[in-house]
């Protein structure tokens, strides 16, 4: 019986997953923006804005850091809770690769310490950050398969289109293959 968690990809919209966990690709502020982070606060409702306000109001006060991962409530969301991470802007002068795995396990790190079975995340950075979708793709999975613990049992990548999911389903069965 093997404990590591299932890795699974499914091609669709985030904010439709029943799962426990939701991850939002937010940005420092947790006050919304486009994309994944547009469609959560969209879905989501005003509950998700309120509880990253509050956020804001104290423990926050200077935004979440890169890398870094809080939870909330999932408001009107098919989930329990909201990880919001904020993904790293892809640099070329830079290499922000462990920012990028930083988002993912310290978002499985907030899961569990929840008591979270299932987690969805989206491709984070891949969007208005500009992160190639291979190399992120590459990071996402070698970071999950390293980092998922109990009492996480399932871990969904939801890839918003059939080339993200084309890539994530090449890494996932490059890492199966090599082990990584
Ligand atoms: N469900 C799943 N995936 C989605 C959805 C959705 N509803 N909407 C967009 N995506 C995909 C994008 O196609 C991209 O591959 O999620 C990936 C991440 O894209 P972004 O949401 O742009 O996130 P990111 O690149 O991390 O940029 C974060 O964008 O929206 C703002 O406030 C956010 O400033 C932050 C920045």
């Amino acid at each position: 019986m093997t404990d590591r968690p299932a890795i699974v990809l499914v091609l669709g919209d985030i904010t439709q997953q029943h799962t426990d966990v939701i991850v939002n690709a937010a940005n420092s502020s947790l006050l919304g923006g486009g994309g994944v982070d547009g469609a959560i606060h969209r879905k989501g409702g005003p509950a998700v804005l309120a509880a990253c306000r509050a956020l804001r109001a104290g423990h926050y006060g200077r935004g979440l850091p890169t890398g870094r991962a809080v939870a909330t409530t999932a408001g009107d969301l098919a989930a329990r809770w909201v990880v919001h991470t904020v993904g790293p802007v892809h640099s070329t002068e830079e290499d922000r690769s462990e920012l990028l795995a930083s988002c993912y396990a310290e978002s499985l790190r907030v899961a569990a310490e929840l008591g979270a079975e299932t987690v969805a995340f989206p491709a984070v950075s891949t969007g208005v950050y500009h992160w190639p979708m291979e190399d992120a793709a590459r990071i996402a999975i070698r970071t999950v398969r390293a980092e998922a613990t109990a009492p996480l049992r399932e871990i969904r990548f939801v890839l918003f289109d059939t080339a993200a999911y084309a890539v994530f389903a090449l890494a996932l069965a490059e890492a199966d293959a090599t082990g990584r």
